[in-house]
């Protein structure tokens, strides 16, 4: 009660400036969407790699944490993506993409579109100082709860206190991760949930908690239609709305496979030109990740024990086991349940 009536004074609501942790596929594509809406943007990530070069995830979790003793000793660089960085800096995923955005919304100023937007994104690995004068967070690191939780946990002490902090996780409780914060923050606390890619995805979901203030919410709802997007509400269940459709969908077709029911392309075919799906489950499960899927699933069974989930749902079938056990991934990897490897799908 006590963090409800303090939150409705603190919360910052006029978001200009954002803070993106995390510069992989989902963080680049909230640094893009925001910069294109014109708000100043700082992308923060533990390492100049992760920043500066295509990055293709965090291969070692523990070690990557915010607060880890190899972080804090990393060197810390603060400095503007110029266009001509373009070629060889990993915000490459966002110079390509927004030069994709220009050639609709501005065809005849692509150079000029791309400039503007790549001008309002600022890059660093100093954690503190990124934060210090920002007024939204948004956190898109690895799906590790004790990992976020110690991000936020160190961020609550750095950012000031009207400052609102979202969490792009897509299958974790928004509820635990806020609760390594102060109570005052954990009513400026929400979920922001994006989809991929999140420059075409036109979706967010806003996740409110018990605690959430009610102007934190509208801040989130307001600034994600002002990002292009169209945000729908949910509380803070196991996958919110999509993921807990989308998944257990995804993984009853690895399920109808395994019985022989049909192949993977027909049941690709049929979702696509039956059920209108802009993809089949596999083409899915190949573009979201069968690492991230299979570690969405386990997560859930373990919900699934208090009930939150039906563990029949959301139980990992072996086949989507054995692909990642292999190293068949999707398309990051070249081979999921379709072959990349001379670029078929
Ligand atoms: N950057 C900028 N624009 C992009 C883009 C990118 N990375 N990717 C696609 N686009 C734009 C294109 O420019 C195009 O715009 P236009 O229609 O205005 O010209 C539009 O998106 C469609 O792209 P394409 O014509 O290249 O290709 P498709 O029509 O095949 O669409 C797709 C590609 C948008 C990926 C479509 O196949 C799709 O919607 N697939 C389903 C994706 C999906 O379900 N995502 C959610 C996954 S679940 C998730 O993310 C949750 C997580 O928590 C697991």
């Amino acid at each position: 009660v006590a963090a409800r009536h303090l939150s409705t004074s603190q919360v910052n609501s006029d978001v200009n400036r954002v803070t993106v942790f995390g510069a992989g596929l989902m963080g680049a594509g909230i640094a893009q969407i925001s910069a294109q809406a014109n708000l100043k943007v700082t992308l923060c990530d533990v390492t100049d790699k992760a920043l500066e070069v295509e990055w293709s995830g965090w291969t070692n979790p523990g070690s990557c944490s915010p607060l880890s003793s190899r972080t804090r000793q990393a060197k810390v660089t603060t400095r503007k993506i110029k266009p001509t960085d373009i070629d060889r800096n990993g915000l490459n995923i966002i110079s390509k993409s927004v030069a994709r955005v220009a050639k609709k919304k501005a065809p005849e100023d692509v150079e000029g579109f791309t400039q503007r937007v790549l001008a309002n994104i600022e890059t660093t690995t100093d954690t503190e100082k990124a934060v210090s004068n920002t007024d939204l967070v948004v956190e898109a690191i690895i799906e590790n709860i004790k990992i976020k939780r110690d991000l936020f946990g160190y961020l609550d002490k750095k950012a000031p206190a009207s400052t609102i902090f979202a969490s792009n996780t897509s299958s974790l409780s928004i509820t635990e991760i806020a609760e390594a914060c102060s109570d005052a923050r954990q009513a400026n606390f929400a979920g922001l949930h994006f989809f991929n890619p999140v420059p075409a995805m036109k979706l967010v979901e806003v996740i409110k908690t018990d605690k959430t203030s009610e102007e934190t919410f509208k801040t989130l709802y307001e600034i994600t239609k002002k990002m292009g997007k169209v945000p729908v509400s949910c509380r803070d269940t196991p996958g919110f709305i999509v993921n807990r459709l989308l998944v257990p969908y995804m993984l009853e077709a690895i399920r109808m496979i395994e019985r022989g029911d049909a192949t993977a392309e027909d049941i690709d075919t049929a979702m696509k030109l039956g059920a209108g799906y802009p993809m089949g489950p596999f083409e899915l499960l190949d573009f979201v990740g069968l690492d991230t899927t299979q570690y969405i699933a386990d997560g859930w069974v373990e919900k699934a024990k208090d009930g939150a989930v039906p563990l029949e749902l959301v139980t990992p079938p072996q086949v989507l086991k054995d692909l990642v056990k292999k190293g068949e991934l999707g398309r990051k990897s070249g081979k999921g349940f379709y072959d990349y490897s001379d670029a078929k799908k």
